[in-house]
C-alpha cells in the first residue's frame, strides 16, 4: 500500500495548494467521483487474497477520508478568502460626501431648529417636550393667564371638540410655554430647560400660519437677576445670527407670565433688498422675555420664596424667516422642492459658522 499512501500524498498537497473552487472540484472528482482513482480502486478488493482484503478496505477508507479532510477544509479557505477579497474590492466609505446631484436640502426650518438646539446645550441648557394637545389650565391658568383675561382671545386658540375636564377645554397649544409648568413640576429647581415644538393659532397671512413653532428656554436657581437673561438673550441671539459684539434693546413689555417682562429688538440694515441682521439703525422684535411670576413658579411647584427664574420664547419660523430671507411664512411648509432648494442649505455645510 506504499505507493497509494505516497500517491495520496501528492494528491494531499495539490489540494492544498490549490487556489480556486474550480480546480478543487476536479481534483474531488479525480478522485473520489465515480470514476475517480479510490472508486476504481475500491473495485480491485475482489482480487486481493481474503486475509488481506481488512486492511485493504481499511487503508482505502482511510485514504479517503483523508482526501475528504483536505479538500472540504480547503474548500472553507477558499470561500473565506473570497469574501474577503469581495470586502475589500466593494468596500464604501461612508465619510465621503455623496455625488451632489443626489444631495436633497435641509429645509431653513430644520436648520434653524439645530442650530437653536445646539446653541442652548452648548449654554448647558438641557431639552424638554410637552404634547401638541394641552388643556387650558396647563395652556394659560398654570401660566397666570386667567379667564378672560384678554391674551386667552389674543391666542386665536383651537379648541378640540372633546368633553372637558377640571382643568377646561382640550386645546392644540397656543405657545410652548405649558413646557415651562410641565418640567418645572417634573424635575423642580434648580432647572436650566428649553423646548422646542409645534405650536398652534387661527392666523394666517404673510407672517403667520396656523401651525407654527416655538421655542422656550428657562432658568430656575437662586439668585438669578434680570442681568443674567440679558446676557443669555445676548449671547443666543450673537450666536444664532453670528455677529460680534450684539448690542440689543430690551423694550419694557407685558407678558402675564413674567414680572417684569420685556421685548427684545435686534438691530437690521437694508442692503440690496436684503437684511442685514445684528448692524443698522431699524430694529426688529424678535423675542420676549422676563423674571417669572412668582405664581408660575407656585404652578410649577417650585417655592417662589426661595427660588427666581428667567424666561424666553420666540418664534422659530420667524427667526428662519429673518436669517435667510425668506419673504412669506406660508411657503415654508408648501413642500415645493424649488424653494427649498432656495432656501435650503446642504446637510454637509457645517450647523453654525
Ligand atoms: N409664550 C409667549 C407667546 O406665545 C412667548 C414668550 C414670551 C415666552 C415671554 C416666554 C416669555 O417664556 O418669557 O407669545
Amino acid at each position: 500500500m506504499e505507493p497509494l499512501f505516497q500517491q495520496i500524498q501528492a494528491a494531499l498537497s495539490n489540494i492544498a495548494e490549490c487556489m480556486d473552487s474550480k480546480a478543487l472540484e476536479s481534483l474531488r472528482v479525480a478522485w473520489l467521483g465515480k470514476q475517480g482513482k479510490m472508486t476504481i480502486l475500491a473495485q480491485t478488493i475482489s482480487t486481493f487474497p481474503l486475509e488481506e482484503r481488512k486492511t485493504f478496505g481499511a487503508d482505502i477508507n482511510r485514504a479517503k477520508e483523508m482526501l475528504q479532510n483536505a479538500i472540504a477544509e480547503r474548500q472553507v479557505f477558499l470561500t473565506q478568502a473570497a469574501t474577503e477579497k469581495r470586502l475589500k474590492e466593494e468596500f464604501v466609505d461612508c465619510t465621503l460626501p455623496p455625488v451632489s446631484e443626489l444631495t436633497g436640502y435641509l429645509h431653513p426650518l430644520t436648520r434653524t431648529q439645530n442650530d437653536l438646539i445646539a446653541i442652548f446645550q452648548d449654554l448647558g441648557f438641557q431639552q424638554a417636550t410637552g404634547p401638541d394637545i394641552e388643556d387650558e389650565f396647563l395652556n394659560f391658568t398654570a401660566l397666570n393667564i386667567p379667564d378672560h383675561h384678554p391674551a386667552r382671545q389674543m391666542h386665536d386658540t383651537f379648541f378640540l371638540d372633546l368633553p372637558s375636564t377640571s382643568s377646561g377645554r382640550f386645546l392644540l397649544r397656543t405657545h410652548t410655554s405649558p413646557v415651562q409648568i410641565r418640567t418645572m413640576r417634573a424635575k423642580g429647581a434648580p432647572l436650566r430647560m428649553f423646548s422646542i415644538g409645534r405650536t398652534y393659532r387661527s392666523d394666517s397671512d404673510t407672517t403667520h400660519t396656523p401651525m407654527f413653532h416655538q421655542m422656550e428656554a428657562l432658568v430656575v436657581e437662586d439668585g438669578i437677576h434680570f442681568g443674567h437673561l440679558k446676557w443669555c438673550v445676548t449671547e443666543v441671539c450673537a450666536r444664532f445670527f453670528c455677529v460680534d459684539n450684539l448690542h440689543l434693546r430690551f423694550r419694557p413689555s407685558f407678558f402675564p407670565f413674567t414680572e417684569p417682562s420685556a421685548e427684545v429688538d435686534i438691530p437690521f440694515r437694508r442692503e440690496e433688498g436684503r437684511l442685514i441682521m445684528g448692524e443698522g439703525d431699524e430694529w426688529l422684535e424678535i423675542l420676549g422675555c422676563g423674571m417669572v411670576h412668582p405664581k408660575v413658579l407656585e404652578h410649577g411647584g417650585i417655592d417662589s420664596k426661595h427660588h427666581q427664574g428667567f424666561a424666553l420664547g420666540f418664534g422659530v419660523d420667524r427667526l428662519a424667516s429673518l436669517k435667510y430671507g425668506i419673504p412669506d411664512a406660508r411657503s415654508s411648509f408648501e413642500g415645493d422642492l424649488r424653494w427649498t432648494a432656495t432656501y435650503g442649505s446642504s446637510p454637509y455645510e457645517g450647523a453654525l459658522r
